[in-house]
């Protein structure tokens, strides 16, 4: 019998910490030719590369080097030139990760040419139709053949869209599973590196990128300058996404005490969260990594596709309201923070379980939603 080709499709930042794990779970198991696809959506060495190195991701076998474009070119690009890989390469099956364009971009071309298609972080979702992001799992769950979520409430979604149950695989979050592997090395990282000095004494780590606050020319004023003034009473640390750099040039000026920098890699920025006093985001993943890492989050968003950090985490959505955030961090700074605990089947294994379910009990409902695409 043939090994059984499997093809992994990532573009963006958050794509490199999910791919890892699956991919080394995947090497365990017998008979099967593992392919790599990059997209070239993210392409900086701080956007991407490093994540390659750190995480020890194989080389990619193909870059799309799609690059920045608006929403419709990026995802249109992608699909052009993602087509013809699948037609040449005829895998049995393809990994897409998360939320991103190159994520629903390639579920689209696989759905079209009959090729199954395994969604990792399946289910997720915040019910605001103006993110990018939730559009493109609108689009990726109702076409993936297997569903492979993070938590409850992403199969309760599912089930309330009328995906069939059997497609659907309860498998707990594979971003934990990175986390939980490289933890130490990160904290050897960080004592290695120039920024130690910030790790033992309170900060605040910031970061930003979403376009509901940072495309927006007063939002994103109003929130530096709420910066600065916490910067006054405790340090704060923000490594700067290359969209919300440009927008700050153009729009936001200074911000006051705070230390700005570059984006940093994974070891630097895991370790940065792990000695936080608290973080400050509108990322999807920082609220899952604070959750397991009990640090307090406070969210810059009126909605989460990941209630789980809500309810049981340590994350606590502000919306836009500044006066809030500065509240809340005074609140931490005075020993009154938000404690959690850590949800079900984030403990590391979940890309073990992906691999148990995609060799084994799914290969019968793979072959089926084959037949029946
Ligand atoms: C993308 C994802 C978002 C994810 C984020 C993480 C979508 C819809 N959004 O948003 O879910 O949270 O990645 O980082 O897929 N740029 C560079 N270098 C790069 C990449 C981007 O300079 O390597 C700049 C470009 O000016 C580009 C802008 O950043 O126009 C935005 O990049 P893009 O990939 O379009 O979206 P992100 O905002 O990064």
């Amino acid at each position: 019998m043939r090994n059984r080709l499997m093809l992994h499709v990532v573009g963006a930042r958050p794509n490199f910490m999910k791919v890892a794990p699956v991919m080394r779970a995947m090497n365990e198991r017998q008979g099967i030719r593992q392919l790599l696809v990059h997209t070239g959506q993210h392409y900086d060495r701080n956007m991407s590369d490093v994540f390659f190195d750190q995480l020890e991701i194989p080389e990619p076998d193909l870059n799309l080097e799609v690059g920045s474009a608006t929403h419709a070119q990026q995802t249109a690009e992608i699909m052009r030139r993602f087509e013809p890989v699948v037609d040449e390469r005829k895998p049995d099956l393809v990994f897409v990760y998360g939320d991103v364009n190159s994520t629903a971009a390639a579920t689209l071309v696989c759905a079209k040419l009959g090729v199954p298609v395994a969604h990792v972080e399946a289910g997720l979702r915040s019910f605001d139709r103006t993110m990018p992001e939730e559009i493109n799992r609108l689009v990726t769950d109702q076409l993936a053949t297997l569903l492979l979520t993070p938590s409850q409430d992403a199969d309760e979604n599912l089930e309330r869209e009328g995906i069939a149950p059997e497609r659907v695989y309860l498998v707990g979050n594979v971003m934990i599973d990175t986390l939980v592997r490289f933890l130490p090395v990160a904290e050897g990282a960080i004592a290695a590196s120039s920024r130690r000095g910030w790790v033992g004494r309170p900060y605040v780590l910031v970061t930003l990128h979403r376009p509901s606050n940072v495309d927006d020319p007063a939002s994103l004023r109003q929130l530096c300058q709420a910066l600065g003034a916490i910067a006054r009473d405790v340090p704060v640390l923000f490594p700067v996404h290359p969209r919300t750099q440009a927008r700050i040039r153009e729009t936001a000026g200074p911000l006051g005490g705070v230390e700005v920098c570059d984006p940093l890699g994974y070891f630097e920025f895991l370790a940065l969260q792990r000695h936080a006093t608290a973080v400050i985001t509108d990322s999807g993943g920082i609220q899952e990594e604070t959750t397991y890492l009990g640090v307090p989050c406070l969210t810059m968003r009126e909605n989460t596709e990941r209630p789980v950090t809500v309810t049981m985490g340590t994350n606590i959505l502000i919306g836009r309201d500044t006066n809030r955030l500065q509240s809340e961090v005074k609140k931490i700074l005075s020993g009154e923070a938000k404690r959690g605990r850590v949800p079900e089947l984030w403990d590391g294994h979940a890309s073990e379980r992906i691999a148990g379910v995609v060799c084994g009990a799914a290969q019968e409902v793979t072959a089926d939603q084959t037949r029946s695409i």
